[in-house]
Order: C-alpha cells, then sequence, then structure tokens
C-alpha cells in the first residue's frame, strides 16, 4: 500500500470530504506569502485571498514539490469558495508547475475542480515568470 502511494506520486487522487485534494491539507500552517490580504488582484480569481506555500525559496526557485495554495473569500463572507493551486514537479513544461482550481458556490457545499485548462492559468501566470510563475511575493 505504502509502495503504491509512493509510485503514484503526487496524492492528487485521494479526496477529502469537502472535495480538496488531499494534498492541500494543512495549507493554514504553511508560510504565507501575503503580508495583508488581497483584496481586489487579478480579476481571475475574485474575493478576498490569501496565499500560502508549504516550501520557502531556494536561491530564487521554489523546490520540486513545492505546493502553492491560493484561498480566496466572497465579499462580505467568511467561508472559502475558491481553493487554486500551484505544485512543482520536476518536468520543466511551464517551469514544471502544474494548476488546478477548486470552487464551490456555498459554505456547505463540496468543492469541485473547475473545467478552466491549466495551459490557461500557465498563459497569465507567464508573467510571474521572473518570480518563478509566482505573483505573490514575501
Ligand atoms: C489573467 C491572469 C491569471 C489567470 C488566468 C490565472 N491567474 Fe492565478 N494569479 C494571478 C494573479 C495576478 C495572482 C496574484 C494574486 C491575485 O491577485 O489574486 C495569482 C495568484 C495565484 C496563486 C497564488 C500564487 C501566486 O502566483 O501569487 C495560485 C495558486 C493561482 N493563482 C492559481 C491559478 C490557477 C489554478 C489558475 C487557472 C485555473 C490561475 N491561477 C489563473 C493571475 C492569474
Amino acid at each position: 500500500m505504502l509502495t503504491a502511494l509512493t509510485v503514484a506520486g503526487w496524492a492528487s487522487a485521494r479526496v477529502d470530504a469537502n472535495g480538496l485534494p488531499a494534498y492541500v491539507d494543512g495549507y493554514a500552517k504553511w508560510t504565507k506569502l501575503n503580508v495583508k490580504p488581497i483584496h481586489g488582484g487579478s480579476a481571475a480569481h475574485q474575493g478576498v485571498k490569501n496565499v500560502y506555500a508549504s516550501k520557502r525559496k531556494v536561491n530564487r526557485r521554489y523546490p520540486v514539490g513545492t505546493i502553492v495554495v491560493k484561498t480566496a473569500t466572497p465579499p462580505g463572507k467568511r467561508w472559502l469558495s475558491l481553493v487554486a493551486t500551484m505544485r512543482r514537479s520536476a518536468g520543466t513544461t511551464n517551469g514544471g508547475w502544474r494548476w488546478e482550481e477548486f470552487t464551490r458556490t456555498s459554505s456547505t457545499a463540496r468543492f469541485t475542480k473547475v473545467g478552466f485548462p491549466a495551459s490557461g492559468c500557465a498563459a497569465c501566470h507567464m508573467q510571474a515568470k521572473a518570480n518563478d510563475y509566482v505573483f505573490t511575493r514575501r
């Protein structure tokens, strides 16, 4: 069992009860990249946002295995409506980053994965290439 999990590499197959992938577990304890909650910012993601990274940059680059999570709460609300992720693999396309996004429309609903193609995420995140494709700087 352990071997199977190791071979699978990413734990993306397991989904938590709330619909989020297991790889975001514990993100709220990771390093927060934004100093203050982000209001406005990219129109790609509405609401009040926070960004967390599972690892710190080493020589201006996030190590392979780093997971970056952006959360958003709808304006005036306290529950999360968006969890967007970037995961660094050892690949070279788009710096090895892979993008996924999960949303829900109420505080009790399960999150579902958004159909938006990762290539669209990457196309915009290209603009932050100088900071390793990550817009939010610490
Ligand atoms: C039109 C440009 C644009 C598109 C498209 C876009 N993003 Fe972003 N993204 C941003 C900007 C700008 C930020 C900085 C925080 C903010 O303003 O929301 C950001 C922040 C993030 C972050 C936090 C790390 C960082 O770069 O600051 C994640 C994770 C993320 N986006 C995931 C995604 C995913 C997943 C998709 C596709 C489903 C996506 N983004 C599509 C512009 C974009």
